[in-house]
């Protein structure tokens, strides 16, 4: 019997002393396995008397128990252990530490557009949001250009099959927003178009717009016109001056062009402004009356003044991109280039 309290003395040490789990298999085998140690024990039972047999029995079971249990707590301690040593060799990702490599950074639109949002947000108005996938109806009926109008020429689109459309203009979303909020509203929405278009450098089947509202009791062009100078001189950072040629849109009455003193020759004449001083910016106008009404607007009450402003070319004069495609390359190369770094 001591014979067996040795057997196991001899085992615990040995267990503990197994650092690998290759060699506490090893270990396992050679008591446990076909003819281990254990196994060559058991063979003393049939020479035993019935009662030593009985206990010898009992003795040998705890003992297997004993060696079973320490040998998985064995392995237990050997996972953790090498999974600690794994841990301490990994060098930390420091992910606080700059780029060797060159930054990225935002996308000249994004910029632009974060720029005028902030400037109209601290104005007052709300930022919207539009769909990119419209109804016809809110793309063009409700802004007054019915099925057969000629302007829908000027903005042949892409039709879906289920009869919706890539929307063509943040106009589109002027019918959902009235209907939302009623008057009086100030609001802004930014917003990806499309339109087919024959591309070329200055034409693009995806721009960006902003669009902007304001309705009220007693809005007038100026108002209109004070929005527009202030934007535009903080977003180019130096007094810009504004005019308003006619122009027509069936969702404006009056209509307007809106040009900018050019802010590369302060209005003197140079390439970008072909000379002229003045360059096209941003079709604005009064809200059309049958407008305000298909926004459930009582046009007898309020009126409010309406424009849409073109990213795509206000980052093109800003970072001086000539031509438009390269917004969409995500060429990086090119965009930095543009002068953003
Ligand atoms: N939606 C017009 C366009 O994209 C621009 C516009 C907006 C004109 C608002 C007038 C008023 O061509």
């Amino acid at each position: 019997m001591d014979e067996l309290d040795e057997m196991l003395l001899a085992a615990e040490n040995d267990i503990q002393n197994t650092q690998t789990s290759d060699s506490l298999g090893a270990f396992y085998a050679e008591y446990f396995g076909k003819n281990g140690k254990i196994a060559e024990k058991m063979k003393i039972m049939k020479d035993l008397a019935v009662e030593k047999k009985k206990e010898f029995g009992m003795k040998m079971n705890s003992l297997k128990e004993k060696l079973q249990s320490l040998i998985h707590d064995r392995e237990v301690a050997i996972a953790e252990a090498k999974l600690n040593k794994r841990v301490q060799s990994t060098p930390t990702l420091d992910l606080t530490i700059p780029s060797t490599e060159k930054r990225g950074s935002l996308h000249p639109i994004t910029i632009i557009q974060n720029r005028v949002v902030e400037i109209f947000t601290s104005m007052g108005f709300t930022v919207e949001d539009g769909y990119e996938i419209e109804t016809e109806y809110n793309n063009f009926e409700a802004v007054n250009v019915p099925k057969n109008h000629p302007a829908r020429d000027m903005q042949d689109t892409f039709y879906l099959d289920n009869g919706q459309v890539l929307k063509t203009h943040t106009s589109a979303a002027q019918n959902r927003i009235m209907r939302k909020y009623g008057a009086p509203l100030k609001a802004i929405f930014p917003g990806r178009c499309f339109r087919n278009e024959e591309l070329d450098a200055s034409h693009e089947n995806t721009f960006f717009q902003i669009e902007g509202m304001m309705i009220d009791k007693d809005v007038s062009i100026s108002n209109l016109i004070y929005f527009m100078k202030e934007m535009l001189t903080r977003v180019f950072g130096k007094e810009i001056n504004v005019r308003l040629r006619p122009g027509f849109f069936p969702f404006v009455e009056p209509g307007f062009e809106l040009d900018i003193s050019c802010p590369y020759c302060d209005g003197e004449g140079c390439r970008v402004c072909k000379h002229s001083g003045w360059i096209e910016l941003c079709p604005c106008g009064m809200i059309h009356p049958r407008v305000l009404e298909m926004g459930r607007i009582n046009p007898e009450e309020y009126r409010g003044f309406a424009f849409g402003l073109g990213f795509s070319r206000l980052a093109m004069m800003n970072y001086d991109i000539t031509e438009i495609r390269l917004l969409n390359s995500g060429n990086i190369r090119a965009l930095s280039q543009a002068g953003i770094k």
